[in-house]
């Protein structure tokens, strides 16, 4: 099962003193110095070094040889001289200008160019340094350029990348079985991104309630304030109107019910409800975790009904609330998992279902697929995530260094922020109007040497990649404060 098997850890063996709390994980590279802040720059046991003592250092606790080590502490991370890339591109202003020319403006993104990445840290093309703590919503849950993560996919990109589903290859089989195991499922359905992930599951559901209930119009139960993606039928039982007005005509089949409210749930099914499609912790809307006997009871609920229950787990999941899957801390099984994001590693776009053979079962030759979906190099290096997973340091981490960064963020209501959401290292910080909005903070935190973003004008997003350090969550709060003081 999963969730055991993640977070069990093991003794490292020939460990050897480190001289101070650990730091984030990144490769070796030159930088200059400076007398102010931490810096992540870092030597990490590869391979084979258990997760417990990695995680004690992270928590300054019992450093070790296994531990991300620092070295040259006192450099700062937003000074560092090393440029990077983008000088073919222009200046960071003028990549800026062509971007906003030829891209479409489906994003909002704040003024920063950015070149490279180290473990938590990203640098932009003016070699200034900035703590990662959007991790691209999740993805990059183990760090930029993780060398487990790029060693699988330097490998396979020398030997083969894609050779469609209409044959198999030779990282499929690991691939398949590995996630499966760790989701304690038996099988699971690879695609691409999180949409086609959200896709998949609601075909899925609804071709079960068709095959295997008899039911003519089969309907999902949605919650209010999710986000599951943009395609046309996932923003068609979208509520915010940003994401769907004017996409019409929508897809029919959703019904609405407001998210941690067991009761409404109850009340909306029907003999034709399929499926009730939830995020464990709804992230867009603000990092918002339900009641605690809220999946406990929409479990029993769709269970007793015969309805199947899907876990979206594309931002929540791997690691990232300090459990494998977030609903592990409601103690619920879902029959479906979504998956996505940080199953590619950062690397590639990788997303699954997982489920078991009597759902999953539904789906047979020519009813669905993806000409990418499985590839081989998503598959290796997804496989090299789930062995990372398999260790439990990562959920760990977060669930240690999560309660600190929790316990600070609390000590600032009051100081600029009024309320503080989230699980592991994974937080919604509402702003205080009286400051500013979300993005105002966001914007202060950039000039600080910190990446992190807005959602809903008023909430701030933090998720820094699990291999932050302790010393660099602490400068996150120190910074955050005066950011929030102007
Ligand atoms: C919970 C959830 N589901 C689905 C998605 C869609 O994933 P993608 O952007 O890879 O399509 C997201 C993206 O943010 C998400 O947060």
């Amino acid at each position: 099962m999963r969730s055991t098997s993640a977070s069990r850890t093991r003794a490292c063996s020939g460990s050897t003193p480190s001289p101070t709390a650990a730091t984030s994980w990144s490769p070796p590279r030159r930088r200059s110095s400076s007398p102010t802040s931490p810096r992540p720059a870092t030597t990490r046991c590869r391979s084979t070094c258990p997760s417990s003592s990695r995680v004690a250092a992270a928590s300054s606790a019992a450093p070790s040889s296994c531990a991300p080590r620092p070295s040259r502490a006192e450099e700062s991370p937003v000074t560092a001289v090393e440029t990077t890339t983008g000088t073919a591109a222009g200046t960071a202003a003028e990549q800026i200008a062509d971007i906003e020319a030829h891209a479409a403006h489906n994003y909002h993104p704040l003024d920063v160019v950015i070149a490279r990445g180290e473990g938590a840290w990203v640098t932009d093309v003016d070699g200034k340094r900035y703590l990662d703590c959007l991790a691209a919503y999740s993805a990059v849950n183990f760090g930029h350029g993780h060398p487990e993560l790029l060693a699988a996919a330097h490998e396979q990109l020398d030997r083969l990348t894609l050779t469609s589903r209409a044959f198999h290859h030779d990282r499929m089989a690991e691939f398949v079985t590995e996630l499966a195991a760790l989701a304690g499922k038996d099988m699971v359905v690879p695609m691409n991104t999180g949409a086609e992930a959200v896709e998949t599951a609601i075909k899925v559901a609804r071709k079960y309630a068709h095959d295997v209930r008899g039911i003519a119009v089969p309907e999902i139960i949605v919650a209010g304030g999710n986000f599951h993606g943009r395609t046309t039928t996932i923003v068609s039982f979208s509520d915010d109107a940003v994401a769907r007005d004017g996409f019409g005509p929508y897809t029919p089949g959703f019904v609405t019910v407001p998210y941690g409210d067991a009761d409404a749930l109850a009340s909306a099914i029907t003999e034709n409800t399929a499926a009730v499609l939830l995020e464990s912790i709804q992230g867009e809307a603000g990092v918002v975790v339900p009641p605690a006997d809220y999946f406990p009871r929409v479990r029993a609920l769709t269970a007793e009904r015969g309805v199947l229950l899907i876990a979206d787990e594309i931002q929540s999941g791997l690691g990232r609330t300090g459990t494998t899957f977030a609903i592990e801390h409601d103690g619920v099984e879902p029959d479906l998992y979504l998956l996505g994001k940080a199953l590619g590693g950062g690397i590639v776009p990788v997303s699954a279902v997982a489920g078991n053979a009597d759902v999953l079962g539904v789906l047979t030759p020519g009813t669905h697929g993806s000409t990418f979906g499985g590839n081989p190099l998503a598959a290796a290096v997804a496989t090299a995530v789930v062995r990372l997973l398999r260790t439990g340091e990562y959920q760990e981490r977060s669930a240690v260094l999560g309660a600190r960064l929790h316990a600070g963020l609390t000590g600032l209501i009051g100081s600029g922020v009024t309320a503080v959401r989230g699980r592991g290292l994974w937080a919604g910080v509402d702003i205080d109007p009286e400051v500013g909005t979300a993005r105002d903070v966001a914007l202060r935190l950039l000039d600080r040497g910190i990446l992190a973003k807005d959602t809903h004008t008023r909430t701030l997003r933090l998720a820094p990649p699990l291999v932050i350090s302790r010393d660099e969550v602490e400068w996150l709060l120190r910074e955050l404060k005066a950011a929030l003081q102007g």
